[in-house]
């Protein structure tokens, strides 16, 4: 416990704040990560403070000396931050008028650590968002790297994990690639409608020092300013995107993790993981399991309560800011290393895992090409629905007989419906069946060089 004496909020006060309380009120043991950028926000504002004319020359050197002393003492991690503190806005406000006297505690003029926390969670969220789009990029190329290496790898697609049709497996993990690109879009989106500058809103009507917004947006690296200090330092939403945004991304990582998971099993045997990112069991020997992707699956369940968490605070806060909103920032945190950690981990097990080609052409059902069959007939003019019914007697036979479609002979076609001739041994190949399905986003290897292409054209320029 520190005497209420040390604390910048201290004159109103005549006891001391309870041990517990100070604990349970503490910010500073998560939200040092924001010390980098709280430094930023704060030199800009002694900038606006010295331009408005509220510092001098030599104050605003002294300040800005003074701050940068700060950033290197958190950085060497020789300032100890404890719960006394209370959060980074204040840990690094005291030290700075340890260090540099009265001008410390002058910049704070007009700013509360309302506008400052808005700032500094939007400054930090513009670090964050590029560092996930680098990663979603990252994975991007591991996916178009296996695309092109399997372009003529074959294997069952499944409905309802039922043998549907056979795809290529370039076509399976182009699949991924779009998705993650419509992830890149929700963070890209989720930027732009962060990108203002809260600073000046004060504690929630607006500085009463004529500091240059706009300036100070500007130095900042922000395109605009908030329209509403209410508004500003209220909101939570570029959180609240970013934690929608990764939510969206780790259901598909868990996606493709259930598919590689089952893939894996013995029964399937369609891909091993690499040592590297399986592990065993304490008990039998044979065993090895897919716990990377096991884990990426699971802690998918984590960041979707992250985002119930926060929707769950902001829905009570009534405008302007309460301390709820000092909630917002585990669930952020977590989420952004949660991500970041899965992204890594799914991206390695990815690109080191044997895919096996022979075990993907065995596991071909016998009436996989069931379709090509009833479409065969279709462009034969017979209605698609009597195709339908003719096929489905045609598997129903090769069931009872234990054989594939195409091992039952065109006797044994013809015997079903006159409609079928010689031609028809055409469509019943897996590889035919995928090229009659050239068009653009099917499965025919034409058409998935195409994908392939323009995934490849897809830039890589920053997002933020
Ligand atoms: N640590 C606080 C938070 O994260 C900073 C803002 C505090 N503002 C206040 N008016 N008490 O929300």
């Amino acid at each position: 416990m520190s005497e209420n004496s040390d604390k910048a909020w201290s004159g109103r006060f005549g006891g001391t704040t309870e041990e517990l309380m100070e604990r349970f009120n503490a910010s500073i043991g998560f939200d040092r990560r924001l010390y980098r950028v709280d430094i930023e926000g704060s030199r800009v504002q002694a900038r606006a403070l010295h331009e408005s004319g509220h510092l001098s020359e030599s104050e605003l050197a002294e300040a800005l000396g003074g701050l940068d002393r700060v950033e290197k003492e958190i950085e060497a991690d020789s300032l100890p931050l404890t719960d006394d503190l209370e959060d980074i806005h204040m840990a690094v406000e005291k030290r700075l008028i340890e260090l540099v006297g009265p001008v410390g505690g002058k910049i704070h003029s007009g700013r509360s650590r309302n506008d400052q926390v808005a700032l500094d969670e939007r400054l930090y969220l513009r670090e964050a968002i590029a560092g996930t789009d680098d990663r979603l990029q990252t994975l991007q190329s591991a996916v178009v790297d296996l695309a092109e290496a399997h372009l003529d790898t074959i294997l069952p697609g499944y409905t309802h994990v039922q043998q549907a049709q056979p795809i290529r497996l370039a076509h399976w993990a182009m699949a991924l690639f779009w998705m993650l690109d419509r992830d890149r879009g929700r963070f890209r989106d989720c930027w732009s409608r962060a990108n203002a500058s809260p600073l000046g809103s004060g504690a929630l009507g607006g500085s009463a020092y004529p500091v240059d917004r706009e300036k100070m947006a500007s130095e900042l690296g922000l395109e605009r300013v908030t329209e509403n200090s209410i508004d500003a330092v209220s909101d939570r939403d570029a959180l609240l995107e970013y934690l929608s945004a990764a939510a969206i991304t780790m259901m598909h990582l868990s996606r493709f993790c259930e598919d590689l998971i089952l893939w894996s099993s013995s029964e399937f045997g369609f891909v091993e993981l690499d040592d590297a990112y399986a592990t065993g069991s304490s008990m039998m020997p044979q065993k090895k399991n897919p716990d990377s992707l096991e884990l990426v699956r699971g802690k998918t369940g984590r960041v979707y309560g992250n985002l119930a968490a926060l929707l769950t605070v902001m829905k009570g806060v009534p405008l302007t800011y309460s301390k709820d909103m000092q909630e917002d920032k585990e669930p952020l945190f977590d989420t952004i290393d949660t991500l970041w950690m899965c992204l890594a981990v799914f991206t390695g097990a990815w690109s080191t895992m044997r895919i096996r080609p022979d075990r993907m052409r065995s596991g071909l059902d016998g009436a996989i090409l069931a379709t090509d069959l009833a479409d065969y007939l279709s462009r034969k003019g017979v209605p698609f629905r009597d195709c339908h019914r003719i096929v489905g007697r045609l598997v129903r036979e090769s069931l009872d007989e234990g054989k594939r479609l195409d091992e039952l002979g065109l006797d044994s076609l013809r015997a079903v419906s006159a409609v079928f001739e010689a031609d028809v041994s055409s469509v019943l190949s897996p590889e035919n069946s995928t090229n009659d399905r050239n068009l653009p986003g099917g499965t025919g290897r034409d058409a998935i060089v195409r994908q392939i292409e323009a995934a490849r054209q897809i830039t890589s320029a920053s997002i933020v």
